[in-house]
């Protein structure tokens, strides 16, 4: 991993707040207990390639590739500070998925070890197509996405919620789009966007309009985008902001949102009973 630290103050974009800094120097900004909700997905730790390290992804400066141990540790590190900063009531959202390396397959249930949260759910972000298309394995078409929760019975949950179920079927063909951008003949785009269905999921099943929600790895903005449009109070960390910067703007001041995974379960709920016909092309 490249160390470059970018130290720079405080970007604020329609009342969302980006820190351009290491996230484990970001955490040391915030009080215990003081966070409703983080909702984010780390880097993969594949020496900046995706797809058992055939599909190059990171630019910027950014090398992706500390030495195994090590990535783990500073996982674990960044886990217990999301732990510490949130309130007993607040979630913890953790997208990760099982990388390729060498062709061996690591799901991510290390970070299970010595973690200070209650594991209150494992989800799936499960989505129709990949980059990884080696006819040497079934393509990977999903997601892991953790639910953790620092009290067994007091945590926040809007429980209308609970319907949608615990496998996202998400394309992130759009957002893909949405993070990617052409100044002056450059191109930028953001390898590894999660995508907006799925942070609306995160924040809006566990807060309320005015709560404070954290991203530690930004990327391109996607949860502050969620929090602009539903009025949560998003700060973001992102030590390669500079790179990302026009990305990150354009994404944040969005207004193009899909339906949320509830609204399409409800409209699905009353197909054949005056459903919202407008909502057809995102099923499945
Ligand atoms: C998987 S991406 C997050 C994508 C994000 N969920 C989105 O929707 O765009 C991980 C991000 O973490 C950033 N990053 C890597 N190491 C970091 C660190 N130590 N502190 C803060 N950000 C970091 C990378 O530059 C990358 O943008």
């Amino acid at each position: 991993m490249d160390n470059k630290q970018e130290t720079g103050k405080p970007i604020e974009i329609a009342g969302q707040v980006i820190h351009p800094v290491d996230c484990l120097q970001g955490f040391k900004m915030l009080a215990d207990g003081a966070v409703h909700n983080v909702s984010t997905s780390p880097p993969y730790n594949l020496g900046g390639f995706h797809a058992d390290r055939k599909i190059r992804s990171y630019e910027g400066g950014f090398s992706d590739d500390l030495p195994e141990a090590r990535y783990r540790q500073f996982i674990k590190d960044v886990i217990k500070e999301c732990h510490r900063v949130l309130a007993d009531d607040g979630s913890f959202f953790l997208n990760m998925k099982t990388r390729i390396i060498d062709g061996v397959s690591i799901p991510p249930f290390w970070i299970m070890e010595d973690n200070p949260f209650h594991l209150k759910q494992e989800l799936i972000w499960h989505y129709p197509s990949t980059a990884n298309v080696d006819k040497v394995r079934f393509f990977p078409l999903f997601e892991y996405v953790f639910w953790f929760i620092k009290d067994l019975k007091d945590f926040k949950f809007n429980n209308e919620w609970a319907i949608i179920g615990n496998v996202w079927f998400i394309s992130h063909i759009k957002d893909r789009k949405e993070t990617k951008i052409e100044i002056k003949g450059d191109t930028i785009q953001h390898p590894a966007p999660f995508s907006t269905q799925i942070a609306q999921t995160m924040v809006l099943s566990t807060t309320s309009p005015g709560d404070i929600v954290v991203d530690p790895f930004l990327g391109s903005g996607t949860t502050l985008k969620v929090c602009r449009k539903y009025g949560r109070k998003g700060i973001g960390f992102e030590k390669f902001y500079d790179h990302y910067a026009p990305l990150i703007k354009q994404r944040i001041l969005s207004d193009d949102f899909p339906p949320t995974l509830l609204d399409l379960k409800k409209a699905k709920k009353g197909r054949g009973k005056g459903r919202n016909q407008r909502l057809d092309k995102y099923f499945a």
